[in-house]
């Protein structure tokens, strides 16, 4: 019993790490990956369901797949992930020819639910979230020969009046300590650059275990590991970012000094709203620790727009701390009201054109801030990391300590195989600089 899966993927960083786990988990039961979508006769679509369009482009994917199945009827259909797991049999309804729907917290027995699913000839629908047995991680096949993410911790407690994501991927649960850090030495031995931690809010890691280690702890132990190789993290919650996080990162040539905090909004009334835990100052005060304990501070943040209520006044304060805060970049989204979070009760007000008109103004007030930001980096000689061939589309691209994509102009001279290499910044644009290797 051996099929050939072909896995697409929508969706954050957690999902890509899904992925990963998903084929690693099939090879393991002796499926094959496939080539391309049209050679396989297993179909899994990996979704996402953080905002409306994500679910949409996830049903119309499948929509099309299963047409292909009215005449090709052996082909398989899974759909996993978090559209999965909030709409379980629903999603059998809207997309009758789906086999099998699996969401986030059985992905660790993919391979038991396929098997079955084919066996019995019937659609099975694996939701609900009863925990995690982690023992599956280490089965993960890796995408990239460079670059690697471990999840620390799934789910999320914070229930930010807005957001799907506890809902769908349950409480926070960390990863056993020990079982992170031997996977991080194996890691390092193999020769990875990269090691990228992920948890929905990294600052609660291990809070269930008991006499838990914290993350600071984690990341001391993880860099205190020998070998030449980056370690990101993300995502901090501004609500509780400890100290001793800031001052771990500052102590460590290791670890990457870039913080991603979200900050969603900058008016006080709709912070309040959004459940998140925290006022304009209290977050402009995490800006200021972080920065005057880090040297080289980079700090990226993700911001919405149009949320219930939000008058133009309240999105004039969002814009005065864009305009204060100096982030490397920001994700900015247009509020998309889901199903069963607090804030789908509200008057989803605000309407799509002045939501759009928000989203340009803030997009267009980042685009300069960043300009100004890389503009500042000329001159400067960075050693960064290279991306895997084939690299970026425009040619070779480049990662600097900080995550910044570099594009790397006159590359005739990099030697084979080469992962770190020091350049002179040459240019700049609003999201990336432009480089020459020395
Ligand atoms: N509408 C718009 N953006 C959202 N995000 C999460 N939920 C929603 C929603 N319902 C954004 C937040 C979060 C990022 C991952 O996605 O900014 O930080
Ligand atoms: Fe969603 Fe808030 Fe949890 Fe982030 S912290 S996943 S925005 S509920």
């Amino acid at each position: 019993m051996s099929g050939y899966f072909y896995l697409h993927t929508m969706g954050c960083q957690m999902n890509k790490y899904d992925s990963e786990l998903i084929s690693g988990l099939l090879i393991k039961e002796g499926f094959k990956p496939a080539v391309s979508e049209q050679q396989a006769d297993i179909v899994i679509l990996n979704t996402c369901s953080v905002r409306a369009l994500a679910a949409q482009k996830a049903y119309s994917y499948l929509g099309r797949l299963a047409k292909r199945k009215k005449k090709d009827k052996k082909l398989i259909l899974v759909m996993s992930g978090c559209v999965a797991e909030q709409d379980g049999l629903e999603a059998r309804d809207r997309i009758p020819g789906l086999d099998l729907v699996i969401g986030p917290s059985k992905i660790r027995e993919i391979g038991k639910y396929l098997k079955e699913t084919i066996r019995k000839k019937r659609g099975t629908i694996a939701v609900g979230d009863e925990g995690i047995d982690w023992k599956a991680d280490p089965l993960i096949k890796r995408v990239s020969p460079s670059k690697a993410w471990i999840t620390v911790s799934k789910g999320c407690n914070s229930f930010c009046s807005y957001c799907i994501v506890p809902y769908v991927r349950g409480r926070e649960l960390s990863r056993p300590f020990e079982d992170i850090l031997k996977e991080a030495r194996e890691l390092a031995a193999a020769g990875y650059s990269e090691i990228n931690l992920l948890g929905q809010n990294v600052n609660t890691y291990g809070k269930d275990i008991p006499g838990h280690r914290d993350f600071s702890d984690l990341l001391k132990e993880l860099a205190s590991i020998e070998g030449r190789f980056r370690i990101f993290f993300m995502t901090s919650h501004p609500k509780d970012i400890p100290i001793k996080l800031i001052d771990t990162v500052a102590g460590s040539s290791k670890i990457s000094p870039l913080f991603h905090l979200p900050v969603q909004s900058g008016s006080d009334r709709i912070l309040k709203l959004m459940n998140r835990g925290y006022t304009r100052a209290g977050y402009q005060n995490n800006l200021k620790e972080i920065r005057s304990r880090v040297k080289g501070a980079s700090i990226t943040s993700d911001i919405i727009v149009g949320f219930p209520g939000e008058t133009g006044e309240d999105f004039k304060e969002t814009m005065e701390l864009v305009s204060e805060s100096g982030f490397d970049s920001a994700y900015t989204f247009k509020y998309s009201p889901r199903k069963g979070t607090a804030a789908a009760g509200l008057d989803d007000s605000v309407k799509q054109w002045e939501k759009e008109k928000r989203l340009e103004d803030l997009m267009a007030l980042q685009a300069s801030i960043g300009q100004k930001l890389n503009e500042a980096l000329e001159g400067a000689v960075l050693e960064v990391l290279l991306d895997d061939p084939p690299y970026g589309k425009g040619g070779v691209t480049a990662r600097t300590v900080s995550n910044k994509p570099v594009m790397l102009e006159k590359t005739g001279g990099l030697e084979a195989g080469a992962r770190f290499v020091k350049v002179k910044i040459t240019g700049a644009t609003p999201f990336a600089v432009k480089g020459e290797p020395l």
